[in-house]
């Protein structure tokens, strides 16, 4: 029996919720959120979809009852305040990270084995929290910020080139911020054959740049920051654990000297698998490639920085 807990019933955390349901990711999905009735009716809602949609997965919907969680195999955050247009990711700390620590010590309680997901903005900073607070071995914090960067990656690319995005492979590593992350183009193929072979410079930096903004366009166009790409990527992380996949997904790992970085948790090309992250992959990174990942890492270390003048860690 797999049991997955979301905390968090926004629109993230139930788009996740209703992924990993479709998909039968988990025997047993628990969604908790404080807003009373809130996942209660959002996990009756989803129940009212299962004979049509044909899924057996067991939803069961909370209002801040960890005890309902206990024993989950795997736990999402995706609780805290949205972006909203013009807002960066970094702005949210200040009221995130109270909520995120409460949220991870209760969680914790209740689910000592667990691996956690990290989904909460600033996403990167957010686990980093997340593993000081716990003191959770590196392997069950993973942050999933790279995992819906590259998906983000793999659909620009498939829209500049008119390739199917499934022939489409990419990766996003760094920090999960509009100038933190790193479209890693000269790795990126169609059907293993180098982008760089069928798409411009130009392009190709067009390419890369929606990568980057691709969050805060979609802030702009719905008011609010995105929840299906970031409900999926969510999902395909836990189905990776829960499977024991070991698919090769980029998260926010907790470095130890990997990519010439220490205490830090940032976006780095990972194989997920039961015991959450079982390797860091070290691949070779180009001369600019190294040079943004340092100037990323620093950028997130800077907002790691705040959790200690507010006295969160
Ligand atoms: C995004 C938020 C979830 O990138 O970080 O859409």
């Amino acid at each position: 029996m797999s049991k997955v807990t979301v905390v968090g019933a926004g629109a993230v955390g139930a788009t996740c919720a209703q992924v990993m349901a479709i998909r039968e990711v988990a025997d047993e999905i628990v969604l908790l959120d404080i807003k009373e009735g809130l996942s209660e009716g959002k996990m009756l809602d989803m129940f009212q979809a299962s004979a049509t949609m044909d899924f057996k997965t067991k939803l069961v919907g909370v209002t801040n009852d960890y005890k309902k969680s206990a024993n989950s195999d795997v736990v999402i955050i995706t609780s805290g305040i949205p972006r909203k247009p013009g807002m960066t990711r970094e702005e949210l700390i200040g009221t995130n990270a109270n909520i995120v620590k409460s949220v991870v010590e209760s969680v914790i309680k209740y689910s000592p084995k667990a691996i956690f997901l990290i989904v909460s903005n600033p996403m990167d900073t957010m686990t980093y929290l997340t593993l000081k607070a716990t003191g959770l071995p590196k392997n069950r914090i993973i942050g999933m910020g790279g995992a819906l960067d590259s998906s983000r990656f793999r659909c620009y690319l498939s829209k500049a080139s008119g390739a199917n995005i499934h022939d489409i492979e990419g990766m996003v590593i760094g920090g999960h911020g509009d100038t933190t992350m790193i479209p890693l183009v000269t790795k990126a193929t169609i059907k293993g054959v180098p982008v760089t072979q069928f798409l411009s410079k130009k392009k190709l930096e067009q390419v890369a740049a929606d990568t980057m903004v691709g969050g805060a366009t979609l802030t702009g166009l719905l008011g609010t920051s995105a929840w299906y790409a970031p409900g999926a990527a969510s999902s395909s992380v836990v189905e990776s654990i829960l499977k024991d996949q070991k698919r090769m997904i980029p998260c926010s790992c907790y470095l130890e000297g990997e990519y010439g970085q220490n205490d830090i948790c940032i976006g780095v090309p990972a194989i997920i698998g039961k015991k959450g992250i079982e390797k860091i992959v070290k691949i070779d990174l180009t001369k600019e490639e190294s040079e943004k990942f340092e100037a990323s890492a620093a950028a997130v270390r800077k907002v790691n920085n705040i959790l200690h003048e507010i006295k969160a860690i």
